[in-house]
């Protein structure tokens, strides 16, 4: 029964993987039908630091801004920027939506070039406006829903697609001493026309561009590379002439398939040069396990089974020799057991997300869907936390379990909420408008410790009314001395060794998973991503088998701790990886980015510590359970 499901998963997520290459979304949301004339919404969103064009290019902060930061300088409405309402994952993740003073209207003004306004840029704006163009800031727009984007082609395949936000201004480094500000926008918005008289957007391009000169003319809209560029002077006040120009073009593209432009996979290739590279590994692991265990474990099964005459007494050695021990309760088992409950939480959460990205729920134009959907998933599996928790608590010997219902309930989220409020602190004083409003942090406090935290608590009581898993072997009163273990068989040395093996099966889809938390480029490869997931889990469970079956050979009995931090190696290696990738990739020039990265860095490791750690001991108390229930202890 259980490998039929299993097949039967494995070819849905196949097909999904599949068939979702060009269908990544549901068409959820209805088509907006526009008539001639209708007035069309422009929507700005927060400023955030792009990768740039050129080779090596690195990410220069990890901060956004706000559109009408009073920095910018930016054109406001009349009657004031007006905020637009979100999900909560979409303002965890930075979206602050705003409307905007461009005139828009469907199918009118084609090609007419028009001033929007013209600000006054103090020498101190300048600065600012200078500094974040070396950033590299990209502006945000938002129109019928679509982000506005610009054309870009990709090298590898040749393939042309849309790159979400366009830059702020253009800073060539070394051709250049100044940067120039992007003062115009050619817009480009593709309609497509299901039935006369009724207009879709489909695509929105930018083209931006630095228009210099005389800035109180009246502006010509044409761009050309002998025009000279806006520099902003940092001496004096200047004024800046902003303007646009729409352009409406008829596209063949249907109103279902508009995503698709945008959902461009980098190297398609690279995925499945990873996939196959985390095949492999697993196919070698399994290998290897099933080796040990069908031979090894067999072979002492039915030798320590064996009665042998010959003998009067029969030594035991081996893992056998440990059976008195193996389940003696740990040190510290309320905080093994509170671990574990939580990573179970997590596990649950990172599984349904996955499923329901894979199924297409969390579509691209459906903002923050994904970070909601996360949170939520958290927050109602705080049972599973609870549940797990009390279990494998009462199962290790525990008795105190007032004590490991509150743990289970608050350990985490407050840690969580601790290094978001410190970092949400940071923000506020980088002057950024990613700092999580006041409401919102209430809101997250309210679903985690009214909501999770009760779960959590009823998850434990149910746990502690199913009460402890029976240990197969009975438990030695006088513990045994344990020999010196082997160098590699140390628990840090094995948790490095342990955890390459998870790490190497990961670490390219880690690289694109990386590049889209903090390079803002869109991830969209989720069966990828539910693939390489799901070779982790297995990878990490059969190591931290193996692991402990050598440890156990070794009369090392304390397996409880080690298998935990055997399963949760790879965060280490995950850690190592994000400092690389901070040298490599990133160029943070403030101390506020710095502390920012490293603190979501500090998450991500945490997040990936608690589910390896609690996968690595679930299977192997699994796997210990099975194999000293099929031997004859005298
Ligand atoms: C892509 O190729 C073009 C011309 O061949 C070059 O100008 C551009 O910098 C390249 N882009 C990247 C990202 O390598
Ligand atoms: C707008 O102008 C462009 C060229 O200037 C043209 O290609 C396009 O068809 C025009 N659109 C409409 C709706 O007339």
């Amino acid at each position: 029964m259980i490998p039929n499901n299993a097949w039967y998963l494995t070819g849905t997520l196949v097909a999904t993987l599949f068939s979702s290459a060009s269908a990544f979304y549901l068409p959820g949301a209805a088509p907006h039908d526009y008539h001639e004339g209708d007035q069309v919404q422009l929507y700005v969103n927060a400023l955030t630091p792009m990768l740039a064009d050129y080779d090596n290019a690195k990410i220069k902060s990890m901060i956004n801004y706000d559109y009408y930061n009073p920095g910018f300088r930016f054109c406001v409405p009349e009657g004031g920027p007006k905020s637009q309402g979100e999900s909560l994952g979409s303002i965890l993740f930075g979206d602050r939506i705003f409307n905007s003073p461009f005139q828009i209207n469907m199918l009118q003004d084609n090609g007419t070039c028009r001033t929007l306004c013209r600000p006054d840029v103090s020498a101190e704006d300048a600065k600012f406006i200078n500094e974040r163009i070396r950033e590299d800031y990209a502006i945000n727009w938002l129109i019928d829903g679509l982000p506005a984007a610009e054309l870009k082609k990709d090298n590898r395949t040749g393939d042309v697609f849309f790159d979400m936000g366009f830059n702020l201004g253009d800073d060539e480094g070394e051709y250049q001493e100044m940067p120039a500000l992007n003062n115009h926008y050619d817009v480009v918005l593709e309609y497509h026309s299901p039935q006369p008289g009724v207009y879709r957007i489909v695509g929105v391009l930018v083209w931006p561009a630095s228009h210099g000169g005389d800035q109180a003319a009246e502006p010509d809209c044409i761009t050309s590379s002998q025009k000279p560029k806006l520099v902003l002077s940092e001496e004096g006040a200047s004024v800046v002439r902003y303007s646009y120009q729409i352009t409406w073009q008829k596209s063949s593209t249907p109103w279902a398939t508009r995503w698709d432009n945008y959902l461009h996979i980098f190297d398609p290739r690279i995925h499945w040069f990873s996939l196959i590279n985390s095949i492999v590994i697993v196919v070698f692991l399994c290998g290897m396990v099933s080796m040990i265990l069908l031979r090894t474990v067999s072979r002492d099964i039915s030798r320590y089974n064996a009665i042998d005459l010959s003998e009067e007494v029969q030594e035991d050695w081996g893992w056998k020799l440990v059976h008195g021990e193996v389940f003696r309760t740990p040190p510290h088992s309320l905080i093994l057991s509170v671990l574990i409950g939580n990573g179970s939480q997590l596990c649950a959460m990172v599984g349904v997300t996955l499923v329901f990205a894979l199924l297409g729920f969390l579509s691209p134009s459906n903002r923050g869907s994904l970070a909601t959907v996360m949170m939520v998933c958290w927050t109602f599996f705080g049972g599973v936390s609870g549940y797990f928790s009390s279990r494998s608590y009462a199962s290790m010997g525990g008795t105190d379990r007032r004590k490991q219902a509150f743990f289970a309930a608050v350990l985490l989220p407050t840690i969580v909420f601790g290094i978001m409020f410190l970092l949400n602190l940071l923000l506020i004083t980088a002057g950024s408008s990613g700092a999580v409003p006041f409401g919102t942090m209430l809101l997250i406090a309210l679903l985690w410790f009214g909501i999770s935290a009760p779960l959590s608590a009823i998850g434990s009581y149910f746990g502690s009314k199913h009460g402890a898993l029976r240990n197969p072997v009975r438990v030695n009163p006088i513990p045994r001395q344990i020999p010196p273990a082997p160098w590699y068989l140390r628990p840090w040395a094995a948790a490095l060794f342990a955890g390459i093996l998870p790490f190497g099966a990961a670490f390219v889809e880690l690289y694109f998973v990386m590049s889209s938390l903090f390079a803002s480029r869109a991830y969209y490869a989720f069966g990828f991503l539910a693939l390489t997931a799901g070779v982790v889990g297995l990878t990490t469970a059969t190591v931290s088998i193996l692991f402990t079956y050598f440890l156990l050979c070794a009369e090392e009995y304390r397996w409880h701790w080690r298998a935990f931090l055997t399963g949760g190696g790879n965060a280490f290696w995950l850690l190592a990886y994000g400092l690389f990738y901070w040298a490599s990739r990133l160029s943070l020039g403030s101390f506020q980015s710095t502390c920012l990265y490293l603190g979501y860095l500090l998450l991500l490791v945490l997040f990936d510590f608690l589910v390896t750690g609690t996968i690595g001991f679930i299977a192997t108390y699994w796997a210990l359970r099975r194999l000293y229930t099929a031997i004859r202890v005298d």
